[in-house]
């Protein structure tokens, strides 16, 4: 009997990690959840932000770059730095853009084309244009340690 328990309650935290939700339900709201309101509080940057990753993984120009990356890990980091940017009080915690982005020759057509993605996402998620724009404009001062100098 216990060793029934044992093995479903093994099966159980298996299927959860093997689908994901067990990230998704360890995820708490941000301390100013209503500044993100507009994206669906956290939760809702982390769906925008796995959907944008899964994009840029099948975006034939840029999406070499992100092979090898892990998509959870990639979409938290980005929507604490979302969150904190919007106001929602969360807290950054990962590289430093210039460092993170040096020597992977960023230009602005691969920046676009990323911007591109994450307006698609938020599009899918059915965020306001008007919050969407919020975003990028935090967003758009960014690329001047993205993007490697002298490129087009
Ligand atoms: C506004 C635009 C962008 C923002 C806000 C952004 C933000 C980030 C963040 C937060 C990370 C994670 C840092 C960490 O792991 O500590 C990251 C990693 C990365 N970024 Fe960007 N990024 C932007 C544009 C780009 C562009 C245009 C490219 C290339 C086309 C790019 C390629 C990458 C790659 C390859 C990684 C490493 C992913 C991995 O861990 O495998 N990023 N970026």
């Amino acid at each position: 009997m216990k060793k029934r328990f044992y093995s479903l309650a093994l099966t159980s935290a298996i299927l959860l990690a093997s689908t994901g939700y067990a990230q998704t339900a360890s995820i708490k709201p941000a301390p100013n959840e209503s500044a993100i309101a507009g994206f669906g509080g956290y939760a809702g940057l982390m769906k925008i932000n796995l959907d944008l990753v899964a994009r840029l993984k099948l975006n034939p120009r840029i999406g070499a770059l992100f092979k090898e990356t892990d998509a959870d890990r990639l979409a938290r980091q980005l929507s604490d730095q979302f969150c904190e940017l919007l106001g929602g009080g969360c807290t950054y915690s990962g590289a430093d853009m210039k460092a993170v982005h040096q020597g992977m020759g960023v230009k602005t057509h691969h920046f676009n084309s990323l911007a591109e993605d994450l307006q698609a996402a938020m599009d899918a998620a059915g965020v306001a244009q008007s919050e969407q724009f919020r975003l990028i404009a935090k967003l758009a001062p960014m690329k001047r340690d993205i993007v490697e100098a002298k490129s087009d």
